[in-house]
């Protein structure tokens, strides 16, 4: 690991930048439609750890040689994932699918505004993230890449296929094959996602992007294994969701197959290879394990 400070001070700087990036190019609350503008800037701005964004920034960091990362293009990738990934927790959030009044410490969007405006943000920021990434200043043929890879993460082979699994579990037990393809699907797939997209910016070889995978599927599945953990040790004040949802709505988790012991060693477990995968990328890939250490040990 490196210093804790120097990766803190990393995590910061990145952070600001995606806050940044996001407050740039997402259309002002004051455009026409005010409200929805108002709503979508409420769904993707409101807090949030910003992983999604971390990762890409720092797979962007891998680049090699005399290959330069286009900024733009890094920031385009980092705003389209985490408007994905706040579309897909204000749809999560609605009485249709987890039915929650609480999401990063403030009321769902559904809460704050009405269920239909709640489902527009998510359309909304859903094309957003895909008019961002082709209106980004650089190489055609990589933002190309990096939309076919985001459409396909967050689809019906994806995150949307995900919480359909997830949605028709509730009330019965998968076996474990069975819920690591929905955690793999439902989380996992915008995880990976990330990664690979500041691969694409990064130029790197066929090869390096499969290892890369490699990190960022074992990565995905700790991911969503420490939010089933969370949500049943945690409190809401800390996770500023609501904790205990998965219990009350009965879904099949991590805990509920293997217990809670297992599920803990198992996360530590993936966060470990995780990390091993990585092996052979040098110092470069430092910010890379150092997020997994974050995603496997975070108290929220
Ligand atoms: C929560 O994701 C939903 C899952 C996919 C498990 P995060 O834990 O990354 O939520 P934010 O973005 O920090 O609010
Ligand atoms: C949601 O999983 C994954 C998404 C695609 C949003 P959860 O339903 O467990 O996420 P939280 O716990 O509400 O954030
Ligand atoms: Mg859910
Ligand atoms: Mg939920
Ligand atoms: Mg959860």
């Amino acid at each position: 690991m490196t210093n804790v400070f120097q990766f803190q001070e990393w995590v910061n700087a990145h952070s600001q930048r995606a806050e940044w990036a996001l407050d740039r190019l997402l259309d002002s609350a004051q455009t026409v439609p005010q409200r929805l503008h108002e709503a979508m800037r409420y769904a993707a701005q409101g807090g949030g750890k910003r992983i999604r964004p971390l990762l890409v920034y720092a797979a962007g960091q891998l680049s090699v040689g005399s290959e330069t990362v286009n900024g733009d293009v890094l920031d385009a990738a980092a705003v389209a994932i985490e408007c994905i990934h706040a579309y897909s927790l204000v749809h999560d959030d609605m009485p249709c699918m987890d039915d929650d009044d609480l999401r990063r410490g403030r009321p769902t969007v559904h809460k704050a505004f009405d269920e239909a405006t709640a489902l527009l943000v998510g359309d909304a920021l859903q094309t957003r993230a895909f008019e961002i990434l082709a209106n980004a200043h650089g190489d055609a043929e990589v933002q190309l890449r990096m939309m076919k890879a985001l459409a396909a993460a967050s689809g019906s082979r994806g995150m949307a296929g995900g919480q359909a699994i997830d949605l028709e579990s509730v009330g019965k037990k998968l076996d474990l094959v069975g819920l690591k393809q929905m955690h793999a699907m439902k989380t996992g797939a915008l995880l990976t996602c990330a990664v690979e997209l500041g691969g694409i910016a990064a130029h790197l070889q066929s090869s390096q992007m499969e290892q890369l995978q490699r990190y960022s599927k074992v990565l995905g599945l700790a991911f969503q294994i420490v939010d089933d953990v969370l949500d049943a040790t945690a409190d809401s004040q800390t996770l500023g969701k609501t904790a205990g949802k998965d219990a009350a709505n009965d879904k099949p988790t991590y805990i509920t197959l293997m217990g809670l012991d297992y599920a803990q060693k198992q996360a530590k477990e993936l966060q470990e290879t995780a990390i091993a995968s990585l092996d052979g990328f040098g110092e470069q890939a430092q910010a890379l394990k150092d997020l997994a250490l974050l995603v496997v040990n975070r108290s929220k």
